[in-house]
């Protein structure tokens, strides 16, 4: 028995992080052809660029390691909801990069929230240039652990299948 099983879930386990290289190698790839979609990269041009804008224009609310408001899952007295972390205790990877690009450069606004919703969330569009902000997107992604890229990935993949 003993004999059987072991060879078997050594395989697995080698077969494992083969796996997860293979996926990570294929979004990649798949997605720089699109246009709109950013990957984590270890551009590291991009990378501080992107750190700097985050540093400069983000961090005021979403925290300087990305942890935040404090209580951010309740509204405030003004009935708006506080800035909520990036890191991967937010729900920032719950959504495909072209959404989270959109958020940023235009705010909340439809379809990525009602008409007239009340937030402090400002739209960035006269501020930072698109480069900016894949940048500072794909700075936030990189600090996100491998096991959430990989789940953003697959939403992203959704996302894109459903166009
Ligand atoms: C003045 C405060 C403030 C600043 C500065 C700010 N944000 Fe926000 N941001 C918020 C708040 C508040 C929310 C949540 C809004 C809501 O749900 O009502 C938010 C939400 C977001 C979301 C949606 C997250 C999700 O999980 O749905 C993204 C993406 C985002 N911000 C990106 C950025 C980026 C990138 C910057 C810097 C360029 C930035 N924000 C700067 C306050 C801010």
């Amino acid at each position: 028995m003993l004999e059987k099983k072991l060879p078997n879930h050594l395989l697995q386990l080698m077969l494992k992080p083969l796996l997860i290289l293979f996926i990570g190698f294929y979004g990649s790839t798949s997605f720089s052809s699109e246009k709109n979609i950013i990957t984590p990269t270890n551009n590291t041009k991009q990378l501080a660029q992107g750190k700097r804008v985050y540093n400069r224009f983000c961090s005021l609310c979403h925290g300087m390691n990305l942890q935040g408001q404090p209580n951010w899952r309740t509204r405030k007295p003004d009935g708006k909801l506080p800035a909520p972390p990036h890191d991967e205790t937010g729900h920032t990877w719950h959504h495909p990069d072209k959404m989270l690009f959109d958020i940023t450069k235009y705010g909340l606004v439809p379809p990525n929230a009602p008409a007239n919703y009340k937030t402090d969330m400002p739209a960035w569009e006269d501020t930072l240039n698109d480069e900016q902000i894949w940048a500072v997107l794909t700075f936030i992604k990189s600090r996100w652990p491998e096991e959430i890229r990989q789940q953003q990935r697959e939403i992203n993949e959704t996302s894109i299948k459903n166009k």
